[in-house]
């Protein structure tokens, strides 16, 4: 594989590879506040250009002054030189005003870039599909960007807005200088050459060293935190590892800055050597203008005029090469964010038929088989099933026989590779997914714990009605979740994490009320899928719960996933699976006529339950 990094030399492809990063990250910071990217390089492009009209204003004061010297009649000669004398001032507040007001304009830059850039990646993310975010390597690429975008966000807009304010002052600077001499104005280029060599040097160097370190910072970050997260706090103090991991942590940055320094003091260092044709030229420079002023060619106030220019020219270019290079430390950066943002939904955009308010639905799978990805064997091998409206469904099976897997296909997260869906006789992919995906309700295995407010984790099941508190109530009464609800002491305003005045942290079963809660919540849903809700509440709660959930509408179909088999009697019927089969389906009584693997099953469990309570 070619590595950019690797070649020393300034190549055309690295000038691409610059090019790319100041058009893409523009293109960003455009998109996000316009008008301010527009004035911030406006007003930096002044700044840059205000020097010139400066050094005029020198050379003629000068002019006038030394043409004056011995005269007797001063007043004309101090009004005229005291008014240039006012407007170098002016100008030079105008200078320092601009300076001061474009370090508030990039830092206002800066900052919304840092929070935009979080809305947007958070944004994008949630139009792709699962199958891609699935992937490890956009799990690799994606954590990259998302962890480094902070400190990104300020490395590319100060250099950006930089650019526009070198790049006219070395013009405007040359300008003056070309139309004294051209050899001069080319003399600027090849005595800078050295320094804008070095600068590139090091500034590559940089940037092997900091991708190079970059594990050991990860450590150092993994160590901070186990260190002072709060949560891991009594395991600190029962482990003692807490002096093991500041050895650690410390140790880890002294390496990081031991490195980083060194190489800095080196640059510092080469930098004095580059230094030497510079100032050998500007000496050879000087020589020639001082011959032409003695000769008469020149005055001494245009002496002035071109040593400053040349002056001004040389540092603006070494300056504007190096923004172009801190702006190429960020290449890989925002090569990563455009190639995320680039990214397509493939699954999961709208479009394809619609469904009435009043539709109830029906659900069958024909045939389906279905896996992760190539490499993975087949996870549903040849699923047959349906399901009519208003069923309520038992899916039971162990660990591992893809019961899950067969939610996230009717929930249409992947699309099985081969067999179909069918919802009212139709393909589900002729369906509009979003459309489809506001007639169902889902608490998944792994649900989120949502660390905001009580009526909030309940009424997210249902987001236009986030504000309904009497209904969020009711689903809070029907999960049995009420009346520890009422005992906090700011009740549904509550926080549901401690790091919030006040707040609490539920346990992991009522947690699971509160999950079951927000899936009832959504009235409005035709299908009701619970995937193993009742994992980790006891059983008698597991029974009010689940005989809560059969009072559904009758227009609803409910798929309640378990492992345990003691609880599923009540279902209309049963689907058994196992290593991604529907090995038997049908009511109770059927199941256990059959002497079959649910009959087994069953018998199991009741003995161990019957042991345990004995
Ligand atoms: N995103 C995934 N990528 C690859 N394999 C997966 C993924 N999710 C689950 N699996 C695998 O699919 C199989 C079925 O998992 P799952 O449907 O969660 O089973 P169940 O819910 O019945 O316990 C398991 O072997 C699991 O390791
Ligand atoms: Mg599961």
């Amino acid at each position: 594989m070619k590595n950019p990094l690797k070649t020393p030399k300034v190549t055309f492809d690295r000038i691409g590879q610059i090019l790319f990063t100041i058009k893409e990250i523009t293109k960003i910071a455009y998109k996000i506040k316009p008008g301010l990217l527009v004035l911030a390089f406006f007003l930096n492009a002044i700044w840059g250009f205000l020097a010139v009209p400066g050094f005029y204003l020198q050379k003629f004061i000068l002019d006038e002054l030394i043409s004056s010297i011995g005269i007797t009649d001063i007043k004309p000669v101090l009004i005229f030189t005291g008014g240039l004398m006012l407007i170098a001032l002016l100008l030079s507040l105008l200078r320092n005003f601009l300076s001061g007001y474009n370090g508030f304009l990039r830092r206002s830059l800066s900052r919304y870039l840092e929070a935009e850039l979080s809305i947007i990646i958070g944004g994008k993310l949630a139009t792709l599909d699962m199958a891609t975010i699935d992937d490890p390597k956009f799990q690799d690429r994606f954590n990259k960007i998302e962890k480094e975008s902070g400190r990104r966000a300020w490395g590319l807009m100060i250099p950006l807005t930089d650019i526009p304010n070198y790049f006219v002052g070395f013009a405007s600077s040359l300008g003056v200088i070309l139309l004294l001499n051209p050899f001069i104005a080319i003399g600027v280029f090849v005595s800078s050459l050295p320094q804008i060599f070095i600068d590139s040097k090091y500034i590559r160097r940089e940037y092997e060293l900091y991708t190079k370190l970059s594990p050991l910072r990860r450590i150092s970050n993994w160590l901070d935190m186990y260190l002072f997260r709060n949560r891991n706090i009594m395991e600190l103090k029962l482990l003692g590892i807490a002096p093991y991991l500041a050895k650690r942590l410390k140790e880890t940055i002294n390496e990081v800055l031991g490195q980083s320094l060194f190489l800095s003091k080196k640059r510092q260092f080469s930098r004095v050597w580059s230094l030497i044709p510079l100032t050998l030229f500007e000496l050879g420079v000087s020589v020639l203008l001082i011959f032409w002023v003695v000769v008469q060619k020149i005055t001494v106030g245009s002496f002035q005029l071109y040593i400053s220019s040349l002056r001004s020219a040389e540092q603006n270019l070494t300056s504007l090469v190096s923004s172009f290079l801190e702006i190429y430390e960020n290449y890989i950066y925002v090569n990563d964010l455009s190639w995320f943002l680039g990214l397509e939904p493939k699954l999961e955009v709208a479009g394809g038929g619609k469904f009435k308010e009043s539709d109830v639905l029906s659900i069958e799978f024909k045939n389906v088989w279905f896996k992760y990805t190539k490499k993975h064997p087949w996870l549903l091998k040849n699923v047959n099933f349906e399901i009519k409206p208003g069923e309520r469904i038992a899916l039971v099976g162990e660990n591992g026989a893809g019961k899950t897997t067969l939610i996230k296909l009717i929930t249409r997260f992947y699309d099985p590779q081969r067999g179909d869906i069918f919802i009212n006789g139709k393909n589900l992919t002729d369906f509009d997914i979003f459309d489809w995906r506001k007639k169902f309700t889902v608490l998944f295995q792994r649900f989120e714990t949502y660390p905001f407010t009580v009526r909030e984790a309940i009424g997210f099941g249902d987001i236009d009605r986030v504000e309904s508190l009497e209904e969020i109530k009711k689903a809070a009464k029907d999960t049995g979740i009420a009346d520890y609800i009422d005992d906090l002491p700011l009740k549904y305003e509550n926080p549901l994490t401690p790091r919030f005045e006040k707040g609490i942290e539920p346990s992991t079963g009522q947690w699971q009320k509160i999950g079951i809660a927000r899936v009832l919540f959504k009235k409005s849903a035709k299908v009701v899928i619970l995937d193993e809700p009742t994992s980790n509440v006891d059983p008698e709660a597991e029974e009010k719960i689940f005989k809560e959930l059969t009072k559904l509408a009758r227009d609803k179909i409910l798929i309640f996933v378990t492992q345990r088999f003691s609880t599923v009697r009540v279902a209309d019927r049963i689907f058994v699976m196992d290593k991604g089969k529907i090995v038997e389906q049908g009511t109770h009584k059927e199941l256990m006529a059959k002497n079959g693997k649910y009959e087994r099953m069953f018998t199991i469990q009741a003995q161990a339950y019957l042991e345990n309570s004995s």
